[in-house]
């Protein structure tokens, strides 16, 4: 595996396999790599020759008050990881090689709307700041696929619509979310909670589940599987911060009868924001 740090390197290295006729995979991730980043890295070999697994740290879609600097960095374990896993390069570059202008004055890209939502709601700026990046790094790899995890399903949905609108020549894979014995979606932010926390932080995917069982078995009061699915995690002991059902393509309330639904949750645990969602499968 190789790690390279600079873009000019990166396009160097794929201009070669991409003469050869090989096909790119990219797998975004800001590092601190668990179990659920190398199942992305597998999924996205199973699509591609090459894969370029891509760890930065990006400050633009931190708010002042947010992680940014204790965020965890792990680039040795990364790379071991990495290279275990077979991917072909690593490329880590630095804030100033993504951001030449200077993080406050670079060209921003935005998803209106569905942006502002959700995770977007209580986070503003967050989702401008991924669309801005991940706009970056596929400009910079040109990759035929790009994968990301589904525990984000906010971000996959929004990045479709980056892609779709922007009229980039890649294909989006989404990698299922990989959970500990509880069912605790993994996430780098879980290392700041102790095995207690984590416990009752599985909570969160319990009172996904049942919703998704209710709607599964066709009830349709979604206010009240929304309402008990609060009720639920804060009898667990979070905060929730919202629980709610929406339409997996457009993230849009809805409609009556027949859409695919997703139900997702954002909730606090000793100041840590976590996020989970379940897709339901209604029959038609
Ligand atoms: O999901 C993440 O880790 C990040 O939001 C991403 C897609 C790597 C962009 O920084």
């Amino acid at each position: 595996m190789k790690r390279i740090k600079t873009i000019a390197e990166l396009r160097a290295a794929l201009a070669a396999w991409r003469e050869a006729g090989d096909s790119i995979a990219l797998v975004p991730t800001m590092g601190n790599l668990h179990a659920g980043h190398l199942e992305l890295v597998t999924l996205a070999q199973e699509h591609a020759e090459h894969t370029v697994v891509s760890v930065f740290v990006n400050p633009t879609q931190f708010g002042p008050a947010e992680d940014f600097a204790a965020y965890p960095r792990t680039p040795e374990t990364d790379a071991r990881r990495l290279r275990r896993a077979k991917a072909a390069i690593l490329f880590e570059p630095s804030v100033e090689e993504m951001y030449g202008n200077g993080v406050e004055a670079a060209t921003r890209v935005m998803v209106p709307g569905l942006s502002d939502q959700l995770c977007g709601a209580s986070r503003p700026g967050h989702f401008v700041g991924v669309t801005s990046v991940v706009n970056r790094l596929l400009n910079i790899c040109g990759p035929g696929v790009a994968v990301f995890g589904q525990k984000d399903y906010q971000q996959l949905v929004i990045l479709q619509r980056m892609v779709s609108d922007l009229h980039l020549p890649v294909k989006l894979l989404a990698g299922a979310t990989a959970r500990d014995e509880r069912g605790l979606a993994l996430s780098s932010r879980n290392a700041y909670l102790d095995v207690s926390q984590q416990a009752t932080a599985a909570v969160i995917y319990q009172s996904l589940e049942q919703a998704r069982g209710k709607l599964e078995h066709g009830q349709i009061d979604i206010a009240a599987i929304e309402a008990e699915g609060l009720a639920r995690i804060r009898a667990g002991g979070l905060e929730p911060e919202y629980f709610t059902v929406r339409q997996a393509s457009d993230l849009a309330v809805p409609a009556v009868g027949g859409a695919r639904l997703v139900v997702l949750a954002a909730a606090r645990i000793a100041g840590v924001r976590l996020i989970d969602n379940v897709l339901v499968e209604v029959q038609p």
